[in-house]
């Protein structure tokens, strides 16, 4: 199936990209009409705020004190899930990047302890890797989100400011999680960042050769720079990184305003969502893309994103060769992309999850409803693919977190403010209701 699709690639790269359509609707569209019964997914972890576990209650007392930890200072973002290939309890990890002060570490996992507002959370890989906040770069200063691959890995991605303070070089850190320990690291060299301006907020690292048959080393991992407005790509073989910022990348001042359940918030950032289209589906391959103050969906090939020289005319480089999928007339926050090419992500208004299939125009008939709660999927902040080993299916996991009320000032944390959900993505598609 890999041979065919890299054949396949190689030969038709007309036909592939003919895959694609450019819609240019003269007006916004989303007038979904909605299922007649609301789809609900299931709630995983909740929380009133964060629940974080220390080391020592001395520790916790003290952090208190010197400001170090603030209750209500932190939020979570991303949610990752990693299944051992040999049976044993999924392990659930959750980032809490350090916008402010008050962040005791950024990179969690969930634990089974239940305290007074949800379930405590313990820092990873250890909390002596988050405790100089921001002093040793060698540890972690702050985590945006995570993507856990398919080889058992976890790369993190540390934008290495706080407050836009870039204490240390954002970084690329990779663990594999059967054993915790480091496996790879990756300073960006100044070339591929801005500082005070760069905030490192999403990865997604593309495994070319995957197993059983691939040995997992020939990678690039695409990170998400929207303050500065650009995407990163990461070349692992090559140890190069290049900047991509063009028109493409910049937000629409248009959708600089984001409502939520009638809260608003100004944003104006660039690259957020990130997901290559999956090997196997016989077509040329793909970054799908978009800004998150945008109504735009993008696509870049992967042939020329992953050539460093094809980008090196800067604002005006390979500007032929981005396509726009379509607009959605609204926006929407992190997305994912399941084996089988369909593309999920969760709109602001309504306030629900939609799926594409990528091989389809994007438009009003393709981009569909699959689940709508106006409560508990406010901002979904992070989404992941998950494959579980025991029997191959995929599920869906999404975290969100009420962004709008940070904003607002509104948040009430007696309340339940944050949530991860989980759904089986067949059962999701199919109507059927998650279990
Ligand atoms: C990268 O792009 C350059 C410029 O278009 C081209 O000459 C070169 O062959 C490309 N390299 C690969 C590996 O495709
Ligand atoms: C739990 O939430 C309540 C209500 O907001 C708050 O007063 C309390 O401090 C929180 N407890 C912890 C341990 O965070």
């Amino acid at each position: 199936m890999l041979i065919l699709t890299l054949i396949l690639g190689i030969a038709y790269p007309n036909f592939c990209l003919a895959q694609y359509y450019i819609n240019r609707p003269s007006h916004n569209f989303p007038e979904f009409k909605f299922p007649s019964e609301n789809k609900e997914l299931p709630i995983v972890f909740e929380w009133k705020n964060i629940q974080y576990g220390f080391p020592s209650e001395q520790e916790r007392q003290q952090v208190l004190r010197n400001g170090r930890y603030n209750p209500d200072s932190p939020i979570p973002i991303d949610i990752d899930v990693y299944y051992p290939p040999n049976g044993g309890p999924a392990r659930h990890f959750v980032t809490t990047p350090r916008f402010g002060q008050g962040v005791p570490y950024s990179l969690a996992y969930v634990t089974n302890v239940q305290r007074e507002n949800g379930s405590e959370i313990q820092a990873y890989p250890s909390y002596q890797w988050h405790s100089s906040h921001g002093a040793n770069c060698d540890g972690l200063t702050s985590v945006y989100r995570v993507h856990i691959d398919a080889c058992g890995r976890m790369w993190i991605l540390d934008s290495g400011e706080i407050e836009f303070v870039q204490h240390c070089a954002p970084q690329v850190v990779v663990f594999d999680l059967a054993t915790d320990q480091l496996v790879h690291r990756y300073r960006l060299p100044e070339s591929s960042y801005k500082a005070k301006v760069s905030r490192f907020v999403n990865i997604f690292a593309d495994i070319r050769d995957p197993p059983p048959k691939g040995k997992c080393n020939d990678v690039f991992a695409y990170l998400a720079d929207p303050t500065s407005k650009a995407i990163v790509v990461y070349d692992v073989v090559g140890q190069n990184s290049w900047r991509i910022e063009n028109k493409f990348t910049y937000p629409d001042a248009k959708f600089g305003t984001h409502t939520v359940a009638g809260e608003s918030f100004e944003l104006l950032d660039g690259p957020l969502a990130l997901a290559v289209t999956p090997l196997g589906l016989g077509m040329r391959r793909h970054l799908i893309f978009h800004a998150l103050s945008n109504e735009l969906e993008l696509a870049i090939p992967l042939d020329i994103l992953n050539n460093a020289t094809k980008w090196q005319g800067g604002l005006s480089a390979s500007l032929s060769e981005f396509v726009s999928l379509g607009r959605r007339g609204v926006q929407c926050a992190s997305h994912a992309i399941s084996r089988r090419g369909i593309l999920f992500c969760g709109f602001l208004d309504p306030i629900a999850i939609f799926g594409w299939d990528i091989r389809t125009p994007y438009n009003r008939q393709n981009v569909q409803l699959l689940a709508l709660n106006p409560d508990t999927l406010q901002f979904v902040s992070g989404m992941k693919i998950v494959q579980r080993p025991a029997d191959g299916r995929e599920e869906l996991w999404l975290l969100s977190d009420r962004l709008q009320k940070i904003f607002a000032g509104t948040i009430d944390y007696r309340e339940i403010n944050y949530r991860v959900l989980r759904c089986d993505v067949d059962d999701l598609l199919q109507g059927r209701g998650c279990f």
